[in-house]
């Protein structure tokens, strides 16, 4: 892809500096006369865009840019569901180089399925726009094999939504196999280094599925319950008055659903326990567990849609917190597979307290369980185990 098109600067017949600060515009121009740039202004059309690999005057501009200015390899990272409404709040973020930092080279492979690679051709046009100096190149794909090729994070946000009078089981038959497909293409093409996030719902339960269809270590494999965490962040916030950089040691237990459990008893304000800050210990399992579980009923009901931004942002902050080591004594949720720490079912995707070094997770051992977390820790536990032998039952999960 682009290594093949990539010309010198000599080739171009440019010299290594461009005059005065206008570097991207510069070269733009100077491509743009050479006839190196087509596409976007040119040939870019949403047929030719199936399947097949695009490289914009954008990523042009930056790998030459990058010759210049940057020394790490480019690393490809793949979004499912890139056309979707929490793709196009993620991919800008991407590009920003907020994740992965600003002298890291990325090339982004938007996937998604064939219906939507129209509307993602006008999100390449923005991301364009964006002239982004991390983004080096963009791979615009309804393909798998072609959307997940040496990639080393997908983030797989694709899926179908939940309808009104859809049962939790009628989104699992649908969504599920999306993952069953996506497990393998994800084995047999990413790069070695591959990290998985599964955001689509239901996502505990499509992660085990995906996790279980590829031959890839399992420790690769989380699901996002980090929205659940800075929603219950911000309502203690709001409550205590704190700041929420004050609030720490906020896990959500279980599963990404209203069944899931924000653990207030172990969670901090300001260094001391949440149930010191606020004393109203019957708000705390009454309406905070309440507004957290509903939060995303309440933004749906206001906005006619679901959550976006805020899923896209905890799905940043998500991978920030497995790439970088956490603050000492502090700990974030991320779904992973349990390993039966707190007695919960080995095997299933499951919410812990999780903290990193900044190259592997591990579970927070050795946290007291109040009996009132033991019994919400028991119930979502429960779901998960439920929704577990519904994929068995669809035949997504072997028995
Ligand atoms: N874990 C969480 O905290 C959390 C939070 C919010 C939303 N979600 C879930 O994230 C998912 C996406 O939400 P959204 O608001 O972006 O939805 P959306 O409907 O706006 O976008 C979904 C996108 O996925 C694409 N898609 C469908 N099937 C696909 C497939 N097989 N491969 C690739 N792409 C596919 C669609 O074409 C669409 O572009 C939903 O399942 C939603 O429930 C999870």
């Amino acid at each position: 892809m682009l290594g093949k098109i990539q010309p010198s600067l000599r080739d171009l017949g440019l010299s290594s500096r461009p005059p005065g600060n206008k570097l991207p515009g510069y070269y733009h121009g100077a491509l743009r006369d050479k006839g190196w740039i087509r596409g976007i202004e040119g040939d870019f059309n949403a047929s030719a865009l199936n399947n097949r690999v695009f490289t914009l005057a954008t990523a042009l501009q930056s790998r030459i840019i990058s010759t210049l200015n940057m020394n790490k390899a480019p690393i490809h990272v793949a979004v499912t569901g890139a056309a979707g409404a929490i793709g196009y709040s993620i991919l800008f973020r991407i590009a920003s180089g907020e994740v992965f930092g600003p002298d890291q080279p990325i090339i982004l492979h938007l996937v998604d399925i064939e219906p939507a690679l129209p509307v993602l051709q006008g999100v390449i046009l923005e991301l364009e726009d964006v002239a982004s100096p991390v983004l080096k190149g963009l791979v615009a794909t309804a393909d798998m094999n072609e959307g997940f090729r040496n990639i080393s994070w997908a983030l797989l946000i694709g899926s179908v939504p939940r309808k009104p009078g859809m049962e939790r089981k009628d989104l699992l038959a649908i969504n599920g196999k999306i993952f069953t497909g996506q497990g393998q293409a994800i084995a047999k093409n990413a790069a070695k280094d591959v990290r998985i996030l599964v955001v689509g719902n239901p996502c505990n339960t499509n992660c085990l599925i995906g996790m279980n269809n590829s031959d890839l270590p399992h420790d690769r494999w989380f699901a996002m319950t980090r929205l659940d965490e800075n929603r219950a962040v911000a309502q203690l916030a709001k409550k205590s008055g704190a700041d929420a950089t004050a609030i720490s040691n906020l896990a959500i237990w279980g599963n990404h659903s209203p069944t899931m459990y924000p653990d207030f008893y172990n969670a901090k304000i300001g260094g001391k326990p949440v149930t010191e800050v606020i004393t109203d210990e019957n708000w705390l399992k009454t309406e905070f567990v309440t507004t957290v579980a509903q939060r995303g009923t309440a933004v749906m009901n206001a906005r006619k849609a679901s959550s976006a931004a805020s899923a896209a942002n905890a799905a940043i902050d998500t991978v920030k917190s497995i790439i970088t080591p956490t603050k000492a004594g502090d700990w974030h949720s991320v779904c992973v597979e349990s390993d039966g720490s707190y007695g919960i079912e080995k095997g299933l995707i499951c919410s812990f307290p999780m903290r990193s070094d900044g190259k592997k997770l591990e579970i927070v051992q050795g946290l007291k369980i109040h009996p009132f977390s033991q019994e919400k820790i028991n119930g979502t536990v429960a779901e998960l185990q439920g929704e577990k032998a519904i994929a068995t039952e669809l035949g997504m999960l072997s028995k």
